[in-house]
């Protein structure tokens, strides 16, 4: 019988599960036994498996977080790193590996791939929605679907207190959860890392609305978001050496307070956009990423992750996916722009 790992690796979200249940179940049709890999690619450095059968993945569909568990591993990995991942992949007698993650573990199953012959495919999981090579990663509607609902209770709250409210998400590079949880929220500013934003141009949109009667208004930030002039407290390296930002509300807030004298208050959404259940688009793709996945380690498409193209199952090199970021839709941004006056 043929063997198929699977690992989660990097940050954890919605549909993780979802994922790991449908390749389970695909992969038994098509005769293949499951091993579980522990917490992504350390699990292979730690030689941390173990099956995993339809008896483990009952009732996992609609939970979040990963059975398998996570860690984070900065490409590129050292030499030790990679000759122990080799050494275990040939001794579990795995046949392919199927890896769902971002852009950190696509890129060293790409490296595995590339330089030492592992059978890989890879599934796109980013709430930022980073990924470049599909429309969209899973995680990214659920993440957009929490913003949202934080956002409406924040918007009652600005209103009776005639309050700024800047609230901040997730989003290091780029500025999807802001720019589509903004707009489904009604935010009336949104700050993306693509597009380093003026302090004097916020403040001018916040007046002008003042000025039409609207005391309150909402303003939505990515953590990864640059005010001109302006450097980001707290912006450093987390123990792995990945890279850490966050904050920029305060510095966004504080300056709003100080040029226009209206009260600003911050909220930080942080993980809470990470956890809890998948939205049925999640886990719908999940389920056809996790499915397809499995038939292409059928046809032996390793080097490659399954992509999502105009509501498709497609496929696309992992190189193409993670060679640069997915940066937002200009289109969706100029729509959100209307709404700043
Ligand atoms: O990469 C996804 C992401 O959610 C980013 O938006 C965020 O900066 C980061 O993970 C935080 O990760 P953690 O605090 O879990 O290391």
């Amino acid at each position: 019988m043929q063997k198929l790992g699977i690992l989660t690796g990097g940050a954890d979200c919605p549909g993780l599960n979802s994922v790991i249940r449908a390749v389970v179940h695909k992969a038994m049709l098509e005769g293949y036994v499951v091993t579980g890999i522990k917490n992504g690619w350390m699990g292979l450095i730690e030689n941390d498996m173990r099956i995993v059968d339809l008896r483990l993945t009952s009732g996992i569909l609609d939970r979040g977080g990963t059975i398998l568990g996570t860690s984070r591993l900065i490409p590129p990995l050292d030499k030790a790193q990679t000759a122990l991942i080799h050494e275990n992949f040939k001794r579990s007698g795995m046949d392919a590996v199927i890896a769902v993650g971002g852009e950190d573990t696509l890129k060293i199953a790409l490296e595995l791939h590339k330089h030492h012959a592992v059978p890989v495919v890879g599934v796109p999981k980013s709430i930022d929605n980073a990924l470049s090579g599909t429309d969209y990663a899973f995680g990214f509607d659920t993440a957009v679907n929490v913003a949202t609902e934080c956002i409406d209770r924040l918007h009652t709250t600005a209103e009776s207190h005639h309050r700024i409210m800047v609230i901040e998400v997730m989003g290091r590079y780029t500025g999807w959860i802001a720019l589509e949880a903004g707009i489904a929220g009604g935010a009336h500013i949104i700050c993306v890392p693509e597009l380093p934003v003026n302090i004097s141009d916020i403040c001018d949109s916040l007046k002008a609305r003042h000025k039409r009667g609207k005391t309150f208004s909402i303003v939505v930030v990515s953590e990864g978001a640059k005010v001109l002039g302006h450097e980001t407290p707290f912006a450093g390296e987390d123990r792995r050496g990945g890279q850490r930002v966050g904050r920029i509300a305060e510095v966004l807030a504080n300056l709003i307070e100080q040029s226009t004298g209206y009260e600003t208050r911050v909220s930080v959404l942080g993980h809470i956009q990470r956890g809890g259940t998948p939205t049925a688009y999640d886990r719908i793709i999940g389920t056809r990423f996790g499915f397809k996945a499995v038939e292409m380690v059928v046809a032996k498409r390793f080097g490659e992750m399954v992509s999502l193209r105009d509501n498709k199952m497609r496929s696309v090199k992992i190189e193409e996916a993670v060679r640069q970021h997915k940066t937002i839709d200009d289109d969706l941004y100029a729509i959100a722009k209307t709404f700043s006056v």
